[in-house]
């Protein structure tokens, strides 16, 4: 008690409005976007604690090359369907940013798949094989939908693939491999093995906002839309753009929430600082809640615990390179290309970027999961090494010049995130799924991996943030006291 007091002493108090103080822990897109919807509701009395030197998380771009490349978040996923994606209406709608945007189109890959020794397979056998893909997706949705009819809870991608192809491991063979990955952990970076059929067949995301993506690339980044977002309640500089608002406060680490009696306590790194708000909300990611960054005093209950634990925190990792000169195939139909290895997924998905950074002599290619793991603890020089194997086993005739700069984000390794976006695993229902967003008393939780429909995603970070934002308005003004206020007992 009496420690309590002497730290009670330290406290920083700011101006208080008369409404409930809260604290947001993240400037990611979902606490930027919980931020917004609070002071819509006349609840200005916020302070967002950020650990890192800037705002927007998982979205950032970064000079490279002399081009702005995205080492987070990339696309806007699901326009030209029956629903807007609020995303899209930020970056492209009239009134919103006009970020420069670019549709990928991905129908071509069967000409552009590459033998592990070099060369392109035959269009017409690669075909007939993303045919098979397609069909066997089909009934796997199909299958999905009939799960609970048939008194089963859920089953991974990969034992609904085994049904159709007869293979204990789903398919096999460089080839097969490939067209696998490209489907499945191209999306979710993780293999059809970990992740659920119930919760991720179909996809909330394309089955409302539309099949298409729309690859960013813009000088401003991608990051310009939590910008866009901050700018309509923080205090700006409309000159630089910057966000002078002293409600965010950059470079603090959250390390601890303590509850007391009627309040929250928050204490930052090295006690640099502490706060005390009415109530908290937590954006920082699945994977950051995972480990002990952040002590919770005392401890989150069991079942908080539970649905934190095993939910799963993916990675996948976009590694940048730039050539002194260009030797890979350009024009339409050639944007996307694949490595097809006997070891799934080494350097698999391919990308050039003649329309999006022309003359930039710039490759993407995508590693996730395992590979994205062992990256990430190699040097870049090691890295570049194997790329540069790969490219010249898939262009053997060619004079392939080694890569001048090599950009390798890491993700996993970054206790501020540690990965890259949650993936669905099989074993967890829709109520244990829920329990990840539920309150445990004044603190609060949003992020991607709370967002109702879509988790993992740009969008599901903006409407967790509204949703999380929504709930402790309803809680706060005691207008809703069921499972979303007080969680589990
Ligand atoms: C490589 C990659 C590719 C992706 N591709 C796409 C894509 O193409 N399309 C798409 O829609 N989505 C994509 N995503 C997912 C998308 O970026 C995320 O879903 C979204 O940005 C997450 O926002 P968030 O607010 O939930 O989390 P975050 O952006 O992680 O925000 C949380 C914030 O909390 C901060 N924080 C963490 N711990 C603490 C602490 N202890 N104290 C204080 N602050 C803390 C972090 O620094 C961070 O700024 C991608 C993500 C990555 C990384
Ligand atoms: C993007 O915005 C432009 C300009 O308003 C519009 O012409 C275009 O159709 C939009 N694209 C999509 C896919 O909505």
């Amino acid at each position: 008690m009496g420690l309590v007091l002497l730290v009670l002493a330290h406290v920083a108090f700011l101006s208080n409005a008369g409404g409930p103080r809260v604290i947001i822990v993240g400037a990611g897109m979902s606490g930027i976007s919980a931020g917004k919807r609070l002071s819509e509701a006349g609840i200005t009395d916020l302070v967002i604690l950020e650990a890192t030197d800037r705002m927007g998380g998982r979205i950032h771009n970064a000079k490279f090359a002399g081009v702005n490349v995205e080492m987070g978040a990339n696309w806007v996923e699901g326009v030209n369907g029956d629903e807007m994606n609020p995303i899209w209406t930020m970056a492209n709608g009239t009134g919103g940013l006009n970020l420069r945007t670019f549709r990928s189109d991905f129908s071509h890959l069967a000409g552009n798949t590459y033998k592990q020794d070099g060369g392109l397979y035959d269009e017409k056998l690669v075909e007939k094989i993303i045919e098979r893909v397609d069909e066997v997706a089909e009934s796997g949705r199909k299958l999905s939908s009939a799960l609970h009819h048939n008194g089963q809870l859920d089953m991974s991608v990969m034992v609904m693939q085994r049904l159709n192809y007869h293979m204990p491991s789903g398919p096999v063979g460089p080839l097969d491999m490939v067209i696998d990955y490209y489907h499945h952990d191209f999306e979710f970076a993780e293999p059809p093995r970990d992740t659920s059929l119930l919760n991720t067949q179909p996809l909330a995301t394309f089955n409302n906002f539309g099949n298409d993506v729309y690859f960013v690339a813009d000088h401003r980044g991608y990051e310009s839309v939590v910008y866009h977002i901050a700018e309509q309640y923080l205090e700006t500089d409309h000159k630089s753009g910057a966000i002078v608002d002293p409600r965010l406060k950059l470079n603090t680490v959250v390390r601890e929430i303590t509850y007391l009696p009627n309040s929250v306590m928050v204490n930052t790194e090295d006690n640099k600082e502490v706060y005390q708000a009415d109530y908290v909300i937590v954006s920082a990611s699945l994977g950051v809640l995972q480990t002990d960054l952040i002590r919770f005093n005392p401890e989150l209950p069991w079942w908080k615990m539970m649905s934190i634990y095993q939910f799963n925190m993916a990675v996948y990792t976009k590694i940048f390179l730039k050539f002194p000169r260009r030797f890979w195939p350009e024009g339409p139909g050639k944007q996307f290309f694949l490595y097809a290895s006997d070891r799934r997924g080494y350097y698999p998905v391919w990308q050039q970027f003649q329309k999006e950074y022309p003359g930039s002599d710039v490759l993407l290619v995508t590693v996730t999961d395992d590979e994205s793991r062992r990256i990430e603890q190699q040097s870049d020089k090691q890295t570049l090494t194997e790329a540069m194997e790969v490219l010249r086993k898939m262009f053997p005739g060619k004079d392939v010049p080694d890569a001048t700069e090599i950009l390798v984000p890491r993700w996993w390794s970054n206790r501020f995130f540690r990965g890259t976006f949650s993936n669905w695993p099989i074993g967890v229902n829709r109520y244990e799924y829920d329990l990840i967003r539920a309150p445990v008393g004044r603190v609060y939780f949003t992020g991607e991996h709370t967002s109702e429909k879509y988790n993992g995603y740009v969008h599901g970070a903006y409407l967790a943030g509204i949703d999380s934002a929504n709930i402790l308005i309803n809680c706060a003004e005691k207008k809703n006291v069921h499972l979303q206020c007080q969680g589990k007992t």
